[in-house]
């Protein structure tokens, strides 16, 4: 197969992005007055804790949800983490510091309404894929440019089948519940376009004469800007070491600030195409505090990178300090991630077989037997 990468700015800059940008908006505006219509599916792959660029990008998007009173469901995707390497030995401590992650920042499934679980404990939504499968052509799979993304970042020399085939996997993940809204970033909406024509054909093969099963969901992209590394680099990752996580100190965080890439110009302006690096800076106080990005860099004037630098630590160790607290207090319960991920998991596997045995009688392999 031949890996282009500038396929995947093609295929997805397309109408579908400025659709599903209109769309995300639409839904917005309904959440408010239809709460209850909607049920929300989102996850991550457990490859590690979480930054400031998940909180911004994805978890305060999950909270907002939560407090609209809309049902969501969280899917830790552990077998993703299997399509691009083979080591699982991180993946339990990965889980941990996710849900621990997830906790703190106030997703709360004593609210009853999120669910947080990992799908390998759910078998009945993995049984899903199976005639997921026979709803897919290679081509489609073979043409997906998220996947060859990935492919291409990891280094892969030799591509096992699963991740071609997670996709599937992951309309599995959404439909298994009936998720109809997904939280996605754009390099996600390929295969909530997939899901979508798994929805669909599974409805028109095999529910000829009865009610449809699954609904078509639809993406809701995130409000928030991107940010971008502290040094600069297009992005922010644990592994580029460029980012702020979630769990680190203030003394951390003030420090990886100190040594954020800036410029030569004294005076602070907000202006992203010319001046990225402290632009960035600026949005992260910005998004910290809720004060135009404008103002702030108004305030600080001729103050130069290091009152930019103090300025954008007190306001990240304020948003965080709430969150840093509770995720103390919850290390200190050594039953929490267990309790969260169980209780999580019983929801999900309830849902999970009925939604099977739906599909089952569906594809008439119900004999009477469910
Ligand atoms: N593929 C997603 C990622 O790499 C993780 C994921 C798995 C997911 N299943 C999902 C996201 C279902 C949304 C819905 O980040």
């Amino acid at each position: 197969m031949i890996i282009d990468v500038s396929d995947i700015a093609r295929e997805i800059d397309t109408g579908t992005f400025e659709e599903a940008v209109r769309r995300s908006q639409a839904l917005r505006a309904d959440f408010v007055v239809h709460p209850q219509r909607y049920r929300v599916l989102t996850g991550d792959r457990p490859t590690g804790p979480l930054h400031i660029g998940h909180y911004f990008g994805s978890l305060q998007n999950r909270v907002e949800l939560q407090n609209l009173r809309i049902e969501t469901f969280i899917v830790i995707a552990d077998y993703q983490v299997l399509t691009d390497r083979d080591s699982v030995e991180s993946i339990p401590e990965n889980v941990r510091e996710l849900v621990l992650d997830y906790l703190a920042v106030g997703l709360d499934p004593g609210t009853g309404r999120t669910h947080i679980f990992c799908h390998s404990h759910v078998p009945a939504l993995n049984q899903l894929l199976l005639p997921f499968l026979t709803l897919v052509g290679m081509g489609e799979l073979d043409r997906n440019p998220t996947v060859k993304e990935e492919i291409d970042a990891a280094g892969l020399k030799t591509v096992n089948a699963a991740m071609y085939t997670y996709p599937v996997h992951q309309a599995a993940d959404i439909l298994f519940c009936k998720g109809n809204v997904v939280p996605v970033g754009r390099d996600q909406l390929p295969h909530l376009e997939l899901t979508r024509k798994i929805a669909r054909r599974f409805n028109q093969r095999f529910c000829v004469d009865r009610p449809p099963v699954f609904p078509e969901p639809e993406a809701l992209l995130s409000n928030a800007p991107k940010i971008l590394g502290l040094d600069g680099s297009q992005k922010m990752s644990k592994s580029r070491n460029n980012a702020v996580m979630l769990r680190a100190t203030a003394d951390e965080t003030a420090a990886l600030i100190k040594k954020a890439k800036t410029d030569v110009d004294r005076h602070i302006t907000y202006d992203p195409e010319r001046r990225p690096e402290v632009s960035n800076l600026l949005l992260i106080a910005s998004l910290s505090t809720g004060e135009d990005p404008h103002s702030i860099a108004a305030r600080i004037g001729d103050g130069g990178s290091g009152t930019l630098k103090k300025v954008v630590t007190d306001a990240l160790n304020g948003l965080l300090a709430p969150i840093r607290a509770r995720r103390a207090a919850l290390v200190q319960d050594p039953a929490i991630v267990r309790e969260t991920l169980t209780r999580g998991i019983a929801t999900a596997t309830e849902i999970a077989e009925a939604t099977l045995r739906e599909t089952r009688k569906a594809m008439n392999m119900g004999y009477g037997l469910d």
